[in-house]
């Protein structure tokens, strides 16, 4: 018998529609409450500030930022996720301006709230934008990671996020054990059902995350991230992180960066297929696609990459590209 006339073997017939398509991709379509857009957060209250390494993207106070929202909420968006960035607040060995009454995360997120009361509010938690060496955790006297110090440190910066009116508090830092600290933390001031914990349960040492770095001015001063941030090669690892942040209370999980590890995406939506799973399309990430092509280049590709996420099985990207996406999807240009 010959095999291709076999109907079985005729594949065509089931996507030549577009409807028909659409049968075929059933989990991957892009809405807004699949995208949640990374913002940075300045001192000064009415700065705007272009990021020469990420075009279109920009650095705002808080009036400015609220205006930029405005639009953006209107077109849909549903969720932003905030960093603090400080230029006249000291930096020293324990982060103290991470949680300070002046710290601008602090004090943006109650004039958030009121603004705009149906946008889910998002704060990075880490302290690698305000310590003086620059790492994510705080060092012992020979330099390498203070453990137990840096999770208390964590879990009290995000307490502070969450006491301010943060929804979400996300902790980037990648020190064992944080998760547990955090929601400790939460129990303890009666906030455990009033706020998620969105750990960046796999994140991995990536060389994607410059221009990032570059906007925040947080890179280390010496050695790099890679005795907590995790091996790119290692799946393992990957796995077990996320199981333990799991067993220590974390609502959502996270997979940093998104395009090169959407294995790891699939191996971790399977092992947690009842934990929302986030993708971090990181700056590197943008820039590539950014500078890929033309802007009709741009959007076919942007929207490939980002259906392909939610085939591997992401149920939300952060993304830069957040108010572009928003108005693809709308239509509106
Ligand atoms: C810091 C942090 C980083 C990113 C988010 N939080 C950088 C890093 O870990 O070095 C990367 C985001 C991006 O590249 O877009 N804790
Ligand atoms: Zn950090």
């Amino acid at each position: 018998m010959n095999l291709f006339s076999s109907p079985e073997h005729i594949l065509q017939g089931g996507y030549f529609h577009s409807t028909l398509r659409k049968l075929q991709e059933p989990n991957t379509s892009i809405e807004p409450h699949n995208i949640m857009y990374p913002v940075f957060l300045l001192e000064n209250d009415n700065a705007l500030q272009p990021v020469s390494s990420l075009p279109n993207v920009n650095r705002y106070g808080i009036n400015q930022l609220m205006l930029a929202l405005k639009d953006l909420v209107a077109k849909g968006l549903k969720s932003i996720l905030i960093f603090g960035i400080v230029e006249t607040l000291e930096k020293d060995a324990i982060g103290s301006s991470a949680d300070t009454p002046e710290n601008p995360v602090i004090k943006a997120l109650p004039r958030l709230r009121e603004a705009f009361p149906d946008l889910l509010l998002a704060c990075d938690v880490c302290l690698c934008p305000y310590t003086s060496h620059g790492h994510c955790g705080l060092l012992s006297a020979n330099g390498a990671i203070d453990h137990g110090a840096s999770t208390k440190r964590i879990a009290e910066v995000a307490l502070a996020y969450a006491k301010a009116g943060a929804h979400i508090v996300a902790p980037s830092d990648m020190m064992d054990n944080r998760i547990k600290a955090i929601k400790e933390a939460l129990v303890s001031h009666k906030l455990e059902n009033q706020v998620s914990v969105l750990s960046y349960s796999c994140k991995f040492a990536s060389s994607m995350y410059g221009p990032f770095r570059d906007t925040m001015k947080s890179s280390p001063m010496a050695s790099d991230r890679k005795c907590y941030q995790l091996p790119p090669g290692s799946a393992g690892l990957a796995a077990r992180a996320a199981a333990r942040d799991v067993a220590e209370g974390a609502d959502c999980l996270m997979v940093k960066p998104g395009l090169p590890y959407l294995d790891i995406v699939r191996r971790t939506k399977d092992q947690f297929p009842n934990h929302p799973l986030f993708i971090y399309q990181v700056s590197g990430e943008y820039a590539m696609i950014a500078r890929g092509g033309d802007s009709a280049e741009v959007q076919t590709t942007l929207m490939e990459i980002l259906t392909c996420m939610r085939r591997a099985g992401a149920d939300c990207i952060i993304t830069y590209f957040a108010p572009l996406i928003l108005s693809i999807i709308s239509g509106k240009h």
